[in-house]
């Protein structure tokens, strides 16, 4: 309670008792930036409950529209053909920069004035496939720093005339980590600090809060307080979670960084249960892990499916990038061996094809606890009324429900987690962002930007809070898994209410829309005469849409139904397939139909693909 007043306190000494319109603007732009007019007479920005989600932009600045597209790794660069002027859907080929600065401009248009801050989750950098053309550590370098000179452009900047040290900040926060392309040779990154770091550190000057330089310095991650005192947005550096880094090897070996990032990300979150505070966690690679595909360390993904269990009540979710593919993923807590860590047979299968990923993760899901019919409606109803009324459905149902809750750890599912992957920018498909909402109940009025320096991570008091609890020393008892050499974190008290990531309260997402850009028709646009040719994103779906795939809350429940209904067979009875003079009513799991056309942002034809749209193959 008392660091809620404390953090009022502050609050309140942050709001400047200049009126706004006068304070002073940063004159020294280091480069090109604009600042927008309006941002000159800005008023303290009130919260929207929005914010955009964007990754993998592989901006190229070698691309050619007219090139040939059928030239393996010189595809886009080279030769005569149909490369696209804002891009080649549907191929390997990188982004133009046509596609990039239009994408600037359709946010600065459509999204700017509506969003609280932007997760942008790395590959700000072309690939390195172009033998001809081979990646310099100035071009990864300079890319990036035209990328975060486009955030500029589009949100300004100016002082903090109140804060310590005046700190120059864009009027929405925006959150970078490092992709595996963003440095050479890619996947590759030392434990810090080193040239990386340090030359980052610059690039994103204006992003990283002052007083997280050193942190990020040391290895390239930090936390941004988006909204003071109530939401940080952590950004991981997991590049040393990355199977496909040679250079680190995985989160138990207390020399490595990926261990020291762990550690650090518990102190953060255990700093922030203190505080009442809450946190989205974001990186580049996704926690991916199938039987067959694991992207990070096994060790790394034991840590952090711990921590994500233990810190349950911290955790909003998670938003990574780098897979290209728009799907999400469940960590299951029951999956934790710490020590386990022996790593599973299954290494990172570079070569398996987005299909067999996804179909993998079906089969995951094929295996959830099967939930009792009706169970999910009779727990939504419940919410609502606070009324628990078991009677209508009778003893046997009532016990079924039970068991099935046991399962998934009790009516809000905490026995999982979420990860979400955002599709890319780059067109592999087709271009795509991601706006997320969230629920702001109770925080309309508060201001979303420029205090942020009083998160003093150097907090001592903390290291008496990490002895295990006895409940934690005896889960450990469990033969299989043996006692672990670093801190095992508390879970919530038991008095605390379950966390937004599980039941729908202020800062729980509550939906995404996702946008896509057509470029197959505005392809077709281009080149009538006269007007400059713009892009133009359009909705692909929202989360919210009737239908198979409608979730009414970003809950982890709601992933959880959705995930079981996609690893379910298809409906419809057996001998439908074979006979084609049946009327069109295919054995076919409309869940999982949908979950692929929007993993490939409405691309592909489902129905082209070599996918069982019925059964998960076990
Ligand atoms: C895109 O438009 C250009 C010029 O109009 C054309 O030459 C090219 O074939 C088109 N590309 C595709 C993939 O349709
Ligand atoms: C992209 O925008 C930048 C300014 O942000 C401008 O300097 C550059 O010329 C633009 N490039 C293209 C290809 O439009
Ligand atoms: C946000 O959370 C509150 C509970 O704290 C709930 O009453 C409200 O309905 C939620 N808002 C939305 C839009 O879901
Ligand atoms: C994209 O545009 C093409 C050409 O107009 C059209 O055939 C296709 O259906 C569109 N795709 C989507 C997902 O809207």
């Amino acid at each position: 309670m008392q660091s809620t007043v404390l953090l009022l306190g502050l609050f309140a000494a942050s709001i400047p008792a200049v009126p706004l319109d006068q304070q002073p603007l940063v004159a020294d732009l280091s480069g090109d930036a604009q600042i927008s007019s309006e941002l000159l007479g800005a008023s303290p920005n009130t919260l929207h409950g929005r914010f955009l989600h964007i990754t993998d932009f592989h901006p190229d600045r070698y691309y050619k529209a007219g090139s040939a597209i059928d030239e393996g790794k010189r595809s886009c660069h080279h030769g005569k053909g149909p490369a696209g002027y804002f891009g080649q859907e549907g191929s390997e080929c990188d982004s133009p920069i046509t596609l990039v600065n239009e994408t600037f401009r359709w946010i600065g248009e459509n999204l700017k004035d509506q969003i609280d801050f932007v997760v942008w989750t790395g590959d700000s950098v072309r690939h390195d496939n172009d033998e001809h053309i081979p990646r310099t550590d100035d071009e990864i370098v300079e890319v990036n720093e035209f990328m975060s000179q486009k955030w500029l452009e589009l949100f300004g900047k100016r002082k903090n005339p109140t804060g310590p040290g005046s700190i120059p900040r864009v009027s929405v926060p925006v959150i970078p980590t490092f992709g595996n392309n963003d440095i050479t040779p890619h996947n590759i990154f030392r434990a810090g600090p080193n040239s990386w770091t340090r030359k980052f550190a610059e690039v994103w000057h204006h992003f990283i809060p002052e007083d997280q330089r050193h942190s990020f310095v040391e290895g390239g991650w930090f936390l941004s307080e988006v909204i003071p005192g109530k939401l940080v947005v952590i950004s991981l550096n997991t590049m040393y979670f990355f199977e496909s880094n040679s250079a680190v090897d995985g989160c138990n070996g207390k020399s490595q960084p990926g261990y020291e990032h762990m550690e650090w990300l518990r102190v953060q979150l255990q700093f922030l249960r203190s505080r009442g505070m809450k946190a989205i966690l974001t990186g580049h690679v996704a926690p991916a892990r199938s039987r067959e595909k694991n992207n990070w360390d096994e060790t790394c993904w034991q840590k952090y499916t711990l921590w994500t269990d233990r810190y349950r009540d911290v955790i909003v979710g998670g938003l990574y990038g780098h897979m290209n593919v728009d799907h999400f993923m469940l960590q299951d807590s029951h999956d934790v061996e710490i020590e386990g860590a022996e790593k599973t047979t299954s290494g990172p299968v570079t070569t398996m094809s987005k299909e067999d990923y996804l179909v993998s993760l079906r089969n995951q899901w094929s295996e959830l606890p099967s939930p009792p019919s009706g169970v999910f409606e009779d727990l939504t109803t419940m919410d609502e009324s606070t009324e628990v009324g078991p009677a209508k459905n009778g003893k046997k149902k009532g016990k079924k429900r039970r068991k099935y809750l046991k399962k998934i750890g009790g009516e809000w599912a905490e026995r999982y987690s979420v990860s979400l992957v955002s599709p890319s920018v780059v067109p592999n498909f087709f271009p795509t962002l991601r706006v997320i909402e969230y629920n702001i109940t109770g925080l309309e009025n508060s201001v979303f930007e420029d205090q942020f320096n009083y998160l003093d991570t150097d907090d001592s008091s903390l290291l008496a809070m990490e002895e295990p609890s006895p409940e934690t020393q005896k889960k450990k008892k469990n033969k299989h898994k043996k006692k672990p050499d670093f801190k095992i974190p508390d879970g919530p008290s038991r008095s605390a209410p379950p966390g937004p990531a599980y039941s729908n309260q202020p800062l729980t997402f509550l939906s995404w829309t996702q946008y896509f850009a057509n470029l197959t028709q505005l392809n077709h646009t281009v080149g009538s005469e006269g007007e400059e040719p713009r892009i133009k994103y359009e909705i692909e779906y929202s989360t919210r849409d009737k239908g198979v795939c409608q979730m009414k809350d970003l809950t982890v429940r709601s992933f959880l139904e959705l995930a079981t209904r996609i690893g379910e067979d298809g409906a419809v009875s057996k001998d439908v397939e074979s006979d084609p003079t049946v009327n069109k009513k295919q054995k076919v799991n409309e869940a999982w139909r949908t979950f692929l056309a929007r993993a490939f942002t409405g691309f592909i034809d489902v129905d082209d693909l070599d996918v069982d749209m019925e059964s998960p193959v076990q």
